[in-house]
């Protein structure tokens, strides 16, 4: 059914453009059980009208009393309109590899939906080592489909090669706003055989492309086409307060001396810097400070990324997604032709590629909801069980980077949590994956630092005041105390504020609070 829509003129390939259907048409296609790879990433690039008719239908079967669940895999998180839709409707059995959709998070954490939080350079793999099982349907938002029936991508990659490669059945949704200045900002990279077969993947600098722009699909296995016209919707971030803009800071004046020891070079080493509010916070940070020529090999682009390549103080990005804010996005996609230079998109089984990461030297910087003593850091699970969003590629770039930095304000909630804790309450970085940890107190470098001197150095340098004299009352009990004086805990105690908190909704005891 060939329409003669704005949208339509973006699908050039005649076999293709025959396939064009309805958004409802296309989720007829999905079948309960289905295991689905669908494009997305950090609220980019996501399908946006099948979803919502596949959320429909699932409604609908459920109020006949029938089963309907889908799995859902994606790059990272995406939209109301995937996550919020499907899990309103109840229609997802199994989400992974990351999410940050507060309708998603709170059925995770009912019990009523399960998630695989993984490191997203893992999760292509995955599914080709056949790990996952069956990928039944592919569903990935694109830009255009070229009259040789090559795809151009959208606003993120995450996934969608494995995911149109692996799947039985591919549907595309060509979202006409996207900009078509998109073409040729990807990177799309085919070289990468399973083993034994794997070769070195040949990029050595931030801006190298080794692939092509766009996106292969075999023209048999696509059942459907979609036209659509809606927005990305990315959450705002907010203004740095002054918490974020000290850890930016601090991080600043010891990058300058880490240049200044000759540890590395004056334009500094490519930054990879993560999800939320106060990693986009330090990108602002970056803007004033001294450091030019810089690059970064990251997962996604924010909004200081942006105003870093406006400012010419960053020269090359490699990501796999845009993050912006609203207005960011308008900004950037009405200029998108001139950052075509600037910016690679790239797979993320590449974007996040441990053996890159290692080889160019990354500069990793990313959130951390706790930190111990000792330097493991959670970044996921409040108070131990609750997740908040994933991993991400916090882990891929943490323990593959050059140097790697975990930040956060010292305290949240009010001050009624600490967020250097005697011992984390679930384990994402382990110490030995964490070299650097800041708040807006200090920053407390832990290279060459045996555990016990680790520790006095996070207590001294990050705690708040409020939280200070408590954690140095645990550890000097412990260090006289501990079963093993090599890392001292008192376990009867090592988890005792996160379980006062639970109780009183406070991590200081009664007569401190
Ligand atoms: N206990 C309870 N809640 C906490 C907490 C703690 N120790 N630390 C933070 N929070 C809450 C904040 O209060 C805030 O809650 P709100 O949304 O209700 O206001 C929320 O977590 C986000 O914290 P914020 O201080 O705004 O930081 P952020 O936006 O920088 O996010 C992470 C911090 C850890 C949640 C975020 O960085 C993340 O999801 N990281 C994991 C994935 C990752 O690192 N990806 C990057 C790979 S490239």
């Amino acid at each position: 059914m060939p329409t003669t829509t704005a949208a339509s003129v973006r699908v050039l390939n005649p076999r293709l453009e025959s396939k064009i259907m309805s958004a409802s048409e296309a989720a007829a296609l999905i079948r309960s059980g289905d295991q689905i790879g669908m494009s997305g990433f950090t609220g980019s690039g996501y399908p946006k009208a099948v979803p919502v008719q596949l959320a429909h239908r699932i409604a609908e079967a459920h109020f006949r009393g029938q089963k309907f669940q889908v799995s859902v895999f994606t790059g990272a998180s995406t939209g109301p309109e995937l996550d919020g839709a499907l899990a309103m409707a109840g229609g997802i059995h199994l989400r992974l590899p990351y999410q940050s959709d507060p309708e998603t998070r709170k059925r995770i954490n009912a019990g009523e939906m399960e998630y695989m939080d993984i490191h997203l350079s893992h999760v292509a793999q995955f599914v080709e080592y056949g790990f996952l099982g069956k990928l039944d349907v592919a569903l990935i938002e694109v830009t255009a489909i070229l009259e040789d029936g090559r795809i151009v991508p959208s606003s993120s990659i995450g996934n969608n090669k494995t995911w149109i490669d692996q799947a039985e059945r591919v549907i595309l949704e060509v979202n006409s706003w996207q900009p078509a200045a998109l073409e040729g900002m990807h990177d799309i990279y085919y070289g990468l055989e399973p083993p034994p077969n794997r070769k070195p993947i040949p990029l050595t600098s931030p801006g190298q492309r080794i692939g092509s722009p766009y996106l292969q699909v075999a023209p048999e296995k696509v059942v459907a086409i979609v036209l659509t016209d809606s927005p990305d919707r990315n959450s705002p971030f907010k203004a740095p307060d002054e918490a974020s803009k000290r850890i930016a800071g601090h991080i600043l004046e010891f990058l300058s001396w880490e240049v200044k020891k000759g540890r590395m070079p004056a334009n500094l080493l490519p930054l990879q810097s993560g999800v939320g509010n106060i990693a986009n916070a330090v990108l602002f940070g970056l803007e004033e400070g001294p450091f030019e020529g810089l690059t970064s090999y990251t997962e996604v682009i924010q909004d200081g990324m942006i105003r870093l390549l406006k400012s010419g103080k960053l020269i090359s990005a490699s990501a796999t997604a845009f993050s912006l804010s609203p207005e960011m996005l308008n900004e950037v996609n009405a200029d998108m032709a001139s950052y075509r230079e600037r910016i690679v998109l790239r797979p993320q089984e590449i974007s996040n590629n441990p053996g890159i990461i290692r080889r160019l030297g990354v500069i990793a910087m990313n959130g951390m909801i706790e930190a111990d003593i000792y330097g493991n850091v959670n970044s996921t699970h409040v108070m131990g069980s609750r997740i908040q969003n994933g991993i991400g590629g916090s882990g891929d770039f943490a323990r593959n980077g050059y140097l790697s930095i975990f930040m956060a304000p010292s305290s949240a909630k009010k001050g009624t949590i600490s967020t250097i804790v005697p011992m984390v309450s679930h384990v994402d970085h382990t110490e030995h994956d964490v070299q650097v940890v800041v708040t807006e107190q200090g920053l407390a470098d832990l290279r060459g630092l045996s555990p016990r001197q680790r520790a006095h150095l996070i207590i001294e340098k990050c705690a708040s005041s409020e939280y200070k004299p408590l954690l140095q009352d645990y550890l000097s009990r412990a260090e006289q105390l501990s079963y093993g004086k090599h890392t001292p805990h008192l376990l009867s105690e090592s988890l005792a504020w996160h379980n006062r908190y639970l109780r009183s909704g406070n991590m200081k005891p009664r007569e401190e609070s």
